[in-house]
């Protein structure tokens, strides 16, 4: 009973939802359906199923580890008797296996006012281009209202402009009561022209150059300091201290980190747990009159519980301040990176239950002590899952592997080539056939990574086929670059009145050619 319980444990933090996967199919005619008694095997081979569709024998003994040795011993002594834990010994003493887990297009659906105007987008626009629903992005602003509506003082997610730099995109968040978080100059431009004012943008940068200070804080937005020399930075550039004033906290190896943001002990930004305490002390020795606390530990993180220690960290150390330091502190930033779902079958962070954990936790923390605000500064789950990358099927090609050519490239959204990111693939019109070929769908780049999909299984793809590549919606456009003479691709906003606007054009040869005035090149009549 105990262990069983202990197997519950494992699985349930794997994050998997088995309700959408309708069997894994590993190679060798073996196949997991899914039936009440095998949902716990479900998950355990969906997590370790690669983004290259392959079980590998250290990822099969990590399988082993999950289904623990009670299990594990149990299936050696009676052979067929758990044939899911027999596979996976076969997989773990032998060769990598192709692993395939087949979920229904309504797993992971395009809604249907943007699936519909898909092919008229690549009619009108070409491909590729990036599409996002201003539906979807109004109710992800939202449900993150709602789910911190308990803070007292009101709640603000400043959105990390870095993730959609589009202003059409921010309006609208603006309009939901959101601010704007940004690192730079032209993002500070960006949110002010958009029409957020003052202590509506958190400014957060690192290695900040002093003009970039001046600037904050002639707009007024609220600054950050990611360094305690900042102090001395910040007074030199601007003449005075402001009368608010926020720093980062770094927890070091008080938080794990993930592979994309790194382990904190590691990472470049934000105050030690010493330092911070120092920081506050010569700020309120300055004047400063004010106080905020920020943080960034997360990337993608989809666990609730890891959501919640991360606050509780952090309300933790508020008191802490207030006790040793005496200053009040009046907002507690909790950073961005809450995760979305990249894979159907990851399972969706549901926000409301992590503002409740979180509340739980600030009440027990901070009540009777002070009350700060709550702050957010998340990207990607507000415009992440509200975004597509539309493009076209250029080339079928078979050589050592099938390849699919699409018209994108890793230009045009860096993740999948970058760090091996898991993007969905839809191909139009072909939903729900079967998914039986093995491809890699790649770019036009000279670069190998180039590559949205490495041994995905796909339907039978023809030249021509449109390809929606999800949850493009964050670090996707806003990555673009321009390598191998690559134009940068537009975007479009499906409204929630179903009209079709181009909210930034594709980039031309002009675009490319503007910076350049090489002597004599006559690059510089291209640009006009
Ligand atoms: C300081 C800071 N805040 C917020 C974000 C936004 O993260 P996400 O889009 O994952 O929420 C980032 C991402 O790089 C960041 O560096």
């Amino acid at each position: 009973m105990g262990d069983k319980q202990t197997l519950a444990d494992r699985v349930d933090a794997l994050l998997i939802n088995p309700d959408v996967i309708t069997k894994i199919e590993v190679q060798d005619g073996f196949i997991i359906s899914n039936s009440p008694n095998t949902q716990k095997s479900l998950q355990i081979y969906a997590y370790i199923t690669n983004n290259e569709s392959i079980i590998t024998p250290d990822a099969a003994r990590r399988g082993l580890e999950i289904y623990g040795e009670e299990l594990t011993t149990e299936a050696k002594a009676n052979p067929g008797k758990h044939p899911s834990i027999d596979t996976l010994e076969v997989i773990a003493r032998g060769k990598p296996v192709h692993s395939h887990v087949v979920t229904p297009y309504s797993a992971k659906p395009i809604p249907e006012h943007i699936r519909k105007a898909m092919p008229e987008i690549a009619e009108r626009f070409g491909t590729p281009i990036h599409i996002y629903d201003e539906d979807g992005i109004r109710q992800s602003c939202r449900q993150f209202n709602s789910a911190f509506s308990w803070v007292p003082g009101q709640f603000k997610n400043f959105f990390a402009v870095k993730a959609c730099p589009n202003p059409f995109l921010m309006e609208i968040m603006l309009k939901e009561g959101f601010g704007a978080d940004c690192s730079s100059a032209p993002e500070l431009t960006l949110a002010s022209e958009v029409g957020f004012a003052g202590q509506e943008m958190m400014f957060t940068s690192n290695d900040t150059p002093d003009s970039e200070f001046q600037y904050a804080d002639k707009l007024g937005a609220i600054i950050n300091l990611d360094d305690i020399t900042h102090i001395e930075a910040l007074e030199r550039a601007t003449g005075s201290l402001p009368e608010l004033l926020c720093f980062r906290y770094n927890p070091g190896n008080k938080c794990e980190g993930n592979v994309i943001i790194g382990n904190p002990v590691e990472a470049k930004y934000g105050l030690t747990h010493e330092q911070i305490f120092e920081a506050y002390k010569i700020a309120k020795e300055k004047g400063v009159k004010i106080f905020g606390l920020h943080t960034m530990m997360a990337s993608n993180e989809r666990n609730p519980k890891t959501l919640t220690r991360q606050a509780e960290i952090m309300f933790n150390l508020a008191a802490e301040l207030e006790d040793k330091v005496g200053v009040n502190i009046e907002f507690i930033n909790l950073g961005g990176g809450v995760g979305t779902s990249y894979k159907p079958w990851d399972r969706e962070v549901n926000i409301e239950e992590v503002g409740g954990m979180i509340a739980t936790v600030y009440g027990n923390i901070l009540s009777g002590v002070a009350s700060p605000r709550i702050f957010t500064e998340c990207g990607r789950a507000i415009t992440g899952p509200h975004g597509w990358l539309l493009t076209g099927v250029r080339h079928v090609m078979e050589k050592h592997r099938d390849y699919v050519g699409v018209d994108a490239t890793m230009a045009d959204l860096m993740r999948p080539g970058m760090y091996g990111a898991y993007h969905h693939l839809t191909v139009l019109g072909k939903e729900n056939a079967e998914h039986n070929m093995i491809v890699d769908v790649v770019g036009s780049l000279c670069e190998n990574c180039d590559k949205f999909a490495v041994q995905r299984f796909l339907p039978e793809i023809q030249i021509g086929d449109l390809i929606a590549i999800h949850n493009a919606g964050a670090h996707g456009r806003a990555m673009c670059f321009n390598y191998n003479g690559k134009l940068r691709s537009g975007e479009v906003l499906v409204r929630s009145n179903g009209e079709i606007e181009l909210i930034r054009r594709p980039e031309t040869e002009r675009d490319y050619f503007a910076t350049l005035n090489f002597p004599g090149s006559g690059y510089a009549h291209l640009a006009k």
